[in-house]
């Protein structure tokens, strides 16, 4: 009843958003089969709203979120609104069978959620199957009202959305590998919000176009919706300045390429100060393991409104070789927290839970597939099994048989990580979480192996923000923890642990549910390469999961 009149006495307040500054954004997403014509291809894909990429979803700081999805297609479908953080309402996160059941065919739901204490960029994904290839969009949180960016304010702001295309169904695609047991075909081409710029098979496709004013400054607000592949991104002849990843504010500086793996958010400034002409923006895969990717560089053009079009030159830029290493660990190095007054780092300095996680590949018998095995793929040797019921509602409810809580903070048998290959590359499969308390400290050593083959994992955490404290090549050691920095670590939801290495992480466990961990490479995802936190409540209803809303769907 309490609970009731805090709603309409919220709503009513919400009547006058000058007063309070508060305000609820209603969209809807209609989930539906379209036709596109940026890509080479008369294929009909799934889009929302018949748009690819779909809508940008905007929003203040402070504001409330309502967003009804209704599934128009033949897919069971949900959708994850990735870097939210979902303070206490896990029901509206979105990974399908972990805070929620799929909506089925013909039926809706309204993601209810506050974007509390975060503004920047995001974005949101379907989070079931491979629908996320093509049904994601961008969401952009503004500061609250007359709060300004801590840097001078650009004159216009871009979206800038990366993506991968196949020429066929890309549901086909992953069930012919699921089958097979091999690792499905790779992307025929890169996309830059949409097109796929010009490729060998679709030569008429015209790229994307930026138009600028000399003299003026732009911020992009580059997003890695990949389903697979790290992308570098540069511009012919501009400097980037970064100045925020994953909705957090970072000390701003310089670079000619950004380095954005599959569900990271970059925003960067771009002065509009060479030569009046055209300036190629090539996107490229990043990848320094033996593992084939789509190597077709997608390219888009910064156009200065000045050229004259008889005349325009075109001045082209080289994508960074595909395994540029140096390159990109020099990227992440310079990623650090901005720390400042208003926005400052607040990075656990005591540690209630120091996990060690091994990430990587596996291969497990499998009588029906090519090769008699399957390729597989665990933290801490557990291969994670997808619950028939969703994971929350399990916790929630107290339902038994639906997940066990003993999820390894160690590898049970620890092994020369990144050394010669053991003998055995067989996995646990099983449905298993990792306790917390609310309000408890993590630090989460995550070590990348060398089973079956090293490859970088950009891993993924809901519900929190969590700060990178360090990273090296090899095995983690305890001296490491020595060089942690604990002053002004990169903050951010997605971090890429190197080959053969391993990236530190702390967080505070101060958001009550089940919170989702993966490797945002979905081919990575789909092999198991997840598992999941489940955060008790804390003291009262503050620090307690909100009941499930009535129209939460059932499985
Ligand atoms: Cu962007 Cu669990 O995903």
């Amino acid at each position: 009843m309490a609970v009731a009149w805090i709603r309409v006495l919220f709503m009513v307040v919400c009547l006058f958003p000058v007063l309070v500054q508060c305000r609820i954004r209603h969209y809807k997403f209609n989930v539906v089969m379209n036709n596109t014509t940026k890509l080479c291809s008369s294929k009909p894909i799934v889009t929302v709203n018949g748009l690819f990429p779909g809508p940008t979803v905007s929003a203040r700081e402070g504001d409330r979120v309502l967003i009804k999805v209704v599934n128009h297609v033949k897919y069971n479908l949900s959708i994850h609104w990735h870097g939210i953080r979902q303070i206490r309402t896990g029901w509206a996160d979105g990974p399908a069978y972990i805070t929620q059941c799929p909506i089925q065919p013909g039926q809706s739901y309204v993601y209810n959620f506050t974007v509390t204490g975060q503004r920047g960029t995001l974005w949101w994904h379907a989070h079931i199957l491979w629908l996320r290839a093509t049904v994601h969009g961008a969401i952009v949180i503004l500061p609250k009202p007359g709060v300004p960016y801590p840097f001078p304010a650009p004159d216009k702001e871009v979206v800038v959305l990366l993506g991968e295309w196949w020429k066929s169904d890309v549901e086909a695609v992953i069930k012919e590998a699921t089958k097979s047991g091999l690792a499905p075909n790779v992307s025929d081409a890169h996309t830059i919000n949409g097109h796929p710029g010009p490729v060998s098979t679709c030569l008429t496709q015209r790229g994307f176009n930026l138009p600028v004013d000399t003299g003026k400054t732009y911020m992009l607000r580059v997003i890695n919706a990949a389903l697979n592949e790290e992308l570098f991104f540069k511009i012919a002849n501009h400097k980037l300045t970064v100045v925020e990843v994953d909705a957090a504010y970072v000390k701003p500086f310089k670079t000619d390429t950004i380095l954005i793996a599959p569900g990271q958010t970059t925003n960067v400034l771009v002065k509009a100060n060479q030569e009046s002409g055209k300036y190629l923006v090539a996107v490229s895969p990043f990848m320094d393991a033996p593992i084939s990717v789509d190597n077709v560089t997608a390219t888009a053009t910064l156009h200065y409104s000045t050229a004259v079009p008889s005349s325009v030159t075109t001045t082209l830029t080289a994508p960074p070789p595909q395994n540029a290493t140096a390159l990109a660990t020099k990227f992440s190095d310079s990623l650090r927290s901005l720390n400042s007054k208003k926005y400052p780092a607040q990075v656990p300095s005591e540690v209630d839970h120091s996990l060690l996680f091994t990430i990587g590949l596996g291969v497990n018998p499998c009588a029906t597939c090519v090769n008699g095995s399957r390729v597989v793929a665990d933290i801490n040797n557990v291969t994670f099994v997808m619950p028939k019921i969703n994971l929350l509602q399990a916790h929630y409810f107290k339902i038994s048989g639906v997940f066990t809580d003993d999820f390894p903070g160690k590898p049970i048998m620890p092994y020369n990580y990144t050394g010669t290959q053991p003998k055995n590359f067989a996995t646990v499969k099983a449905t298993k979480l990792y306790r917390l308390a609310y309000n408890s400290t993590v630090e989460l050593v995550l070590q990348g192996t060398g089973m079956v083959v090293p490859e970088n994992h950009p891993i993924h955490l809901h519900g929190f923000n969590f700060f990178v404290v360090g990273r090296g090549v090899g095995n983690f050691k305890k001296k490491d923890r020595k060089k942690f920095n604990l002053v002004d670590p990169v903050e951010r939801n997605t971090v890429g642990v190197p080959s053969g290495g391993w990236t530190a992480i702390r967080f505070r466990a101060d958001n009550p549910g089940v919170w989702f961990m993966h490797c945002h490479l979905e081919v990575h995802t789909t092999w198991g390469l997840k598992m999941a936190f489940v955060v008790d409540n804390g003291e009262g209803p503050n620090e307690s999961i909100l009941p499930p809303p009535p129209d939460f769907p059932k499985c």
